[in-house]
């Protein structure tokens, strides 16, 4: 089993983060490019031509030019078997990106320059945060004027909360952007064209001891560079492993990705400070990433991926062990039932293949006729357990949903059923009213828009929206509070979920803290765990 291990522990899965047009995209070309798994960077969407070229799915990306589902994209570089999970920018979908983050061991988050910390930038970091997962940083567009290096740190540490540590520098920015100091080594990385970020670019290193530099750098820079190492010696936060692997220190980079600088550099660094596939949460305890025994779970569910085949894949993080194709697994939340998975398959820059085999760290994607929902449980073994739930997030919108045609009850039913099992709404009734209304509760008021969108053109049915006041949602946590006697605000409505759960949605805050204090002892909570 010494292959097991050697496989496991060469895996690397992290998500990719930002806001919108901050250069994710074109990151994730040149790690393919260097992994050798695209000889031109721009082929894993070239903007104009093949933007969706990956996550062609849904008109609604199209119109919309953001990309709503992310993809996962595995190659391997310098010994590594590296998976990258992309997730969508928009904030209306942080609730796909928290779920994207549940399958990652680390994340990485790209700033622009000239930017700094944007709006989304803010949202999903909130979001790894919850995850404790290591947080590393890229400054990107350092070819382009960019703000000054202690001021993006600064904001980065105020906004959001992070300590940060420069693992490198960068010297000058713009057209005058020359290349990055390695504070660790002491070297000055020197950086050379590109032909326009589509080849590997070639780089000099040097000591900053070396007088060479002179020919690269100008006197003045030199200087600066100088202060500025020795003021942020002062000043940074030191490297600390062990802050980092906790999520409490990002480790920060400079660089260029559409012009290669810093870009390769960055890889380095980052597949050493990150880890291996780390042990999960179930409720028999840790699972280990090493045991022979397989282990998996759903963590996002996309319908349609495939136009010409309407198909429904599971994507399943895998946790533990080896999967080979054609084996017999159980699904614990299916009544232990087994089965095999069908037509497993993992995605390879814009392809998809089927695979044969997969580890501890992989992300496979399997044919779902229908059975799998978020957070499920896949193993192989004598030992039964599950791993812990993915929370939902509370919905800040919600609209009552009526069919335009009655006729057509049963898609309608089928049809939000199955989208709200990808996760992509969360579906309630009324509570004991014996009306059949269906409420719909959403993270972003876009994912309503993708609802009736969806519901329209896979399931025929077309749907009216009335939207309603409320804007907070509760579960209630003690089970013995009569939900009758319960009294609330005028605004307050009782509602329940498929499993029968009741809930409580308010109009606004305060009608939330009231209804609290007017019921002793009732416990209201944000999140509804599975
Ligand atoms: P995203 O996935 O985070 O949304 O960003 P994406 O990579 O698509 O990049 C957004 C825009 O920023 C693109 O320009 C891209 O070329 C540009 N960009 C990315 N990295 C860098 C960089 O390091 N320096 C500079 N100067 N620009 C960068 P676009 O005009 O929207 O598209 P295109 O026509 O150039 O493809």
């Amino acid at each position: 089993m010494a292959d097991l291990r050697k496989e496991i522990e060469r895996r690397r899965t992290f998500a990719i983060i930002s806001h919108p047009d901050a250069g994710k995209t074109t990151l994730t070309e040149k790690f393919l490019l260097y992994g050798g798994a695209i000889n031109l960077a721009g082929s894993v969407k070239g903007k104009a031509t093949a933007r969706h070229a990956v996550s062609d799915w849904m008109e609604i990306e199209k119109e919309r030019g953001i990309s709503v589902t992310s993809s996962v994209l595995q190659f391997n570089y310098d010994g590594f078997c590296i998976n990258i999970l992309d997730t969508p920018g928009h904030q209306d979908f942080s609730e796909d990106t928290y779920r994207t983050l549940m399958a990652a061991d680390s994340a990485v988050m790209v700033i622009d320059g000239s930017k700094g910390v944007e709006a989304q930038t803010r949202k999903l970091f909130k979001v790894c945060v919850m995850r404790h997962i290591p947080i590393f940083t890229f400054i990107n567009k350092m070819d382009r004027d960019a703000n000054d290096t202690f001021d993006l740190l600064d904001e980065i540490e105020k906004e959001l909360g992070i300590a940060t540590c420069p693992i490198n520098w960068p010297i000058g920015s713009g057209k005058e952007f020359k290349g990055v100091y390695d504070r660790n080594t002491r070297q000055v990385l020197l950086f050379s064209d590109t032909l326009k970020g589509t080849k590997e670019g070639h780089q000099v290193s040097l000591s900053i001891d070396d007088p060479k530099i002179d020919e690269y750098i100008t006197a003045e820079q030199k200087e600066t560079l100088f202060e500025e190492i020795e003021l942020m010696d002062g000043a940074s936060a030191e490297f600390d492993q062990e802050l980092v692997s906790k999520g409490e220190l990002s480790p920060v980079f400079f660089g260029s990705a559409l012009t290669n600088f810093g870009v390769e550099t960055f890889l380095e660094h980052f597949l050493k400070m990150t880890t291996s596939p780390l042990p999960r949460k179930a409720d028999i305890g840790l699972i280990d990433p090493f045991s022979e025994d397989f282990s998996a779970f759903v963590f996002k569910i996309q319908a349609n991926m495939n136009k010409a085949h309407r198909d429904r894949i599971a994507f399943m993080r895998i946790t533990s062990g080896r999967f080979d194709a054609g084996m017999e697994v159980i699904h614990v939340q299916g009544n232990n039932k087994k089965l095999r998975l069908s037509q497993p398959q993992q995605m390879m820059a814009q392809d998809r293949k089927i695979v044969e085999e997969a580890y501890a760290g992989d992300i496979i994607g399997v044919f779902d006729p229908g059975i799998f929902s978020i957070g499920d449980t896949i193993l192989t073994g004598n030992h039964k357990f599950q791993f812990e739930g993915i929370p939902t997030f509370a919905p800040e919108h919600f609209a009552k949903v009526r069919q335009v045609d009655t006729m057509k009850r049963k898609q309608f039913v089928k049809g939000i059923n199955q989208i709200a099992q990808e996760g992509a709404i969360q579906i309630f009734q009324e509570y004991n009213t014996g009306m059949e209304e269906i409420i719909v509760g959403v993270v972003g008021v876009l994912q309503f828009d993708v609802l009736k969108y969806r519901l329209e053109n896979e399931y025929n049915v077309e749907i009216r929206l009335e939207n309603m006041p409320h804007e907070h949602i509760r579960w209630i946590e003690n089970k013995e509070i009569d939900l009758d006697k319960l009294s609330g605000t005028s605004d307050m409505k009782k509602i329940q979920d498929l499993k029968g759960r009741p809930l409580l949605l308010f109009v606004n805050a305060w009608s939330v803290n009231m209804t609290v204090e007017r019921n002793e002892g009732l416990e209201l909570s944000e999140f509804g765990r599975e």
